[in-house]
């Protein structure tokens, strides 16, 4: 089955087609084509993700790079001759001769999609001027989207382009839950587009899943769902009562002048203060470590952090690189501690096999040292996502499309389900 994803829940375009298959119980992906469009130079003028911006941005995008990904798996050629063949399409994809959209029913689709959307979504209805590579339907099964959570106006523009794709081409649309796509994102070994079948990592029950990113902190229990093996269920153990740990290393990059978005500036600072041994005099507090749930907080971090360059300030006018580096490796430090607390609380509570780590922190290489350390004590198996894939991606929701997610988009309160087969 050949699943075409699209993401555009915060500031990356997204686009991808990946190929699943299902062996001897096991599932099986080919990575067809991946496009990842960000958008996070534009928005680091603002300091963060301006919506508006980012709504326009998506519209302006989605069509050309479908063109693109389209034309890079071969379903069209450059010159938009119908149903041209490419290298990446195996002998059984290129013997079958794609079909293409009959023309009365194409322009009246387009039409009322024109007149539907013009005012609410006019870039994305512009960008349809050039739509008639369309009239080829390519070899897709199934069109993801990622449904929410997001920000409003950015999802809305992507729903509104699949559903347009799905009535053109009457391929079935299936909604995706952002942060499944995260946790089953880390189940991909790979994130070439190389055409080549991989299983998918295996799972052990109980498994945790970590989701740390620029909007969530959680810590997710999943497990099967009654005697279907296919199924399995999300609930949250805990999650942010405030900051997502993502918004706190931003806002503290922020404090620091460093661009947006600022994790990994934030992480590089702390790694050079390794490397020349420099340690802050400021000490930054150790947020929940004594609460006795699962919860997360960073906003009384940042506002440490806050004062801490405050009375830096006040005392030497300036902030010097030796000290931003000794207050970034402090920050860094607090964070790794309370996550890997929590964390540790929660692989005891769920006896969990298997540790999933999800989400943009994920590239934080502290804290990938750190998980690997704790499910090596913990002897549990532990999948972190590949760089491509730890950030914003379509292959994550088209994966999550094409095992037949149906968790709810408002999270996962509503206990989802996910089928592996
Ligand atoms: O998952 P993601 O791409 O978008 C959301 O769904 O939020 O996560 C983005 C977040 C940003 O806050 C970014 O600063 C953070 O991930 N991030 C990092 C690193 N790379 C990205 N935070 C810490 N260290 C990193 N290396
Ligand atoms: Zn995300």
């Amino acid at each position: 089955m050949i699943t075409l994803g699209i993401e555009t829940s915060c500031d990356e375009t997204a686009l991808a087609l990946i190929e699943t298959r299902v062996v001897h119980g096991a599932v099986e992906y080919k990575i067809i084509a991946s496009i990842i469009h960000s958008q996070a130079e534009l928005h680091s003028a603002y300091g963060g993700v301006f919506p508006a911006l980012a709504k326009r941005e998506h519209g302006k995008n989605l069509l050309p790079l479908l063109k693109k990904i389209l034309i890079e798996a071969g379903y069209i050629s450059n010159d938009k001759t119908v149903g041209a063949g490419s290298e990446n399409l195996n002998s059984e994809q290129r013997s079958v001769s794609q079909k293409t959209v009959e023309s009365t029913k194409f322009e009246s689709s387009i039409n009322k999609f024109r007149e539907d959307f013009s005012k609410q979504n006019p870039d994305l209805v512009e960008s349809f001027k050039d739509s008639e590579f369309l009239k080829t339907i390519p070899l897709i099964d199934r069109i993801a989207v990622t449904a929410g959570p997001g920000l409003e106006p950015a999802l809305w523009v992507g729903i509104t382009f699949a559903k347009v794709l799905s009535e053109v081409w009457s391929i079935p649309l299936h909604p995706v839950n952002h942060m499944e796509g995260h946790i089953v994102g880390s189940l991909l070994d790979s994130d070439k587009a190389d055409n080549i079948w991989k299983k998918l990592k295996p799972l052990q029950f109980p498994a945790l899943a970590f989701l740390i990113s620029g909007g969530h902190t959680e810590l997710v229990e999943i497990d099967r769902n009654g005697d279907d093996l296919a199924q399995l269920s999300y609930s949250i153990l805990g999650q942010t009562k405030d900051d997502a740990v993502g918004e706190a290393f931003d806002k503290v990059a922020r404090l620091l002048g460093l661009p947006y978005p600022g994790g990994l500036h934030v992480s590089n600072l702390a790694s050079a203060a390794r490397t020349e041994n420099i340690v802050s005099e400021v000490k930054l507090p150790r947020p929940m470590l004594h609460s006795p749930d699962f919860d997360f907080s960073f906003s009384g971090l940042k506002t440490a952090v806050l004062y801490a360059v405050k009375g830096e300030e006040m005392k030497n006018g300036v902030l010097t690189d030796s000290w931003k580096k000794g207050l970034a490796r402090e920050f860094e430090d607090a964070v790794k501690e309370s996550l890997d607390f929590k964390l540790r609380k929660a692989i005891d509570k769920t006896g969990a096999k298997t540790l999933i780590v999800g989400g943009g922190v994920s590239a934080n290489s502290t804290l990938r040292t750190t998980f690997e350390k704790t499910a090596n004590e913990y002897a549990i198996s532990l999948y972190l996502p590949t760089q491509q894939v730890s950030g914003d991606n379509a292959l994550m929701i088209a994966l999550a499309g094409a095992l037949d997610s149906r968790t709810h988009a408002d999270g996962f309160k509503a206990q989802g389900t996910m089928r592996l087969n």
